[in-house]
């Protein structure tokens, strides 16, 4: 088998849907077997509150939370991480992603999660590849170059969250001469884990070249009862039927493509379940849910820097739209509430007939 981007099919899903289990993780039932995958700065509340809106996402998580920052946080019963904004009343299941290198400090932070928030799953990183936390913290990727570190980890908190499950997520390895996912998998599985993520890229990779989803399958074969969910380059319904059609996952993780199509996880349980994909939300849809997050992240933030922080996930929305260019020099110097909106207003009118002349539309296609 090739790699996923050169074989999987773009365009509509297949008539019927690949058979296959329910995704189970631990006491939790995921379905639809499609998650939404942890993003650093991104997976706030206010971008999975969107998501849920919208369907067709089984499981949810949080951006990943330094276990350390939380426990000494804790310890002085300051207030808890900005990162877990919303996590102690929004709907359920979601995930809370947690990273270190100590087994100690995670348990004690997984076991505090479970116990005063009551969240659903507690997942440990063992993916991230960038520096601040490979280099300098010894954590996220940089672990899989230790298995037996990451057995202890996941064991102990494991122990620490019982019964609530613990997933582990990690890449292939630390770079491509290095691949040892099965090692860590075994490890992980054997620790206790309840389902590990696997993106199909080395650390060194970074988001180079194209995830391989042959080797995320290889691992299958070495699991006894851990689900094994697979992640990379999903970015369209047609592609989350087409893994599970190819490849022995049990359930999928969508990322990036999600960031500007919260609706991408609807689109992709519908073609999953046989049925017709729904269309891409109209321009003034597209609008508005644009709008309701930029509400959530001010009513949160405040207005100078939930307009900050809005305009990246502004950029998401336009992206690969006709007229994002213009849409992102325009949104990428907002600085209030009124600019922001005109700006939306601008490049996403209200009504598919309208906005200003000669204004090139964010979402619109040339015809
Ligand atoms: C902006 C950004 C932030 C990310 N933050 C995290 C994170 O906090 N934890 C994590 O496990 N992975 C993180 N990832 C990796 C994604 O979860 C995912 O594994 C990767 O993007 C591949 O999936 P995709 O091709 O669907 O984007 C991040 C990725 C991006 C682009």
């Amino acid at each position: 088998m090739q790699g996923m981007n050169a074989t999987l099919p773009t365009s509509l899903p297949p008539r019927s849907p690949p058979a296959r289990g329910p995704l189970v993780i631990g006491t939790l039932r995921v379905d639809p077997p499609i998650l939404q995958a942890p993003m650093a700065g991104y997976t706030n509340y206010a971008f999975r509150q969107i998501v849920r809106d919208y369907g067709g996402v089984g499981l949810q998580a949080t951006e990943m939370i330094s276990a350390r920052s939380f426990d000494w946080l804790d310890r002085r019963a300051a207030e808890h991480p900005e990162r877990l904004w919303g996590i102690g009343d929004e709907p359920r299941p979601l995930a809370v992603q947690i990273w270190d290198n100590d087994p100690q400090v995670l348990a004690r932070v997984g076991a505090r999660l479970v116990g005063e928030y009551g969240v659903s799953v507690v997942d440990i990183n063992f993916g991230c590849p960038v520096k601040q936390v490979t280099e300098r913290a010894h954590s996220g990727s940089y672990l899989l170059r230790d298995p037996r570190r990451v057995g202890q980890i996941v064991e102990r908190v494991v122990r620490a969250c019982a019964p609530t499950p613990v997933t582990a997520k990690i890449r292939l390895g630390c770079t491509r001469d290095q691949i040892n996912a099965i090692e860590v998998a075994r490890v992980v599985e054997a620790a206790g884990a309840a389902a590990l993520t696997v993106h199909g890229r080395t650390a060194e990779d970074f988001f180079k070249g194209s995830a391989d989803w042959d080797r995320i399958a290889e691992i299958k074969p070495h699991l006894r009862r851990m689900p094994l969910i697979g992640n990379g380059d999903l970015d369209s319904a047609a592609k989350v039927v087409a893994a599970f059609q190819r490849y022995p996952v049990d359930g999928v993780m969508i990322a990036r493509a999600s960031l500007g199509r919260p609706w991408l996880f609807r689109q992709a349980a519908a073609a999953l379940r046989g049925q017709p994909v729904p269309a891409d939300p109209t321009l003034a849809e597209q609008r508005e849910c644009m709008l309701r997050h930029f509400e959530l992240v001010v009513r949160r933030f405040g207005a100078p820097k939930g307009t900050l922080l809005m305009r990246k996930f502004a950029c998401c929305y336009a992206q690969g739209q006709y007229g994002a260019r213009q849409f992102r020099a325009s949104v990428a110097h907002v600085n209030t509430p009124d600019e922001f909106r005109a700006a939306v207003e601008r490049y996403f009118p209200g009504d598919e007939s309208g906005g200003e002349p000669g204004v090139e539309r964010a979402g619109h296609m040339p015809t």
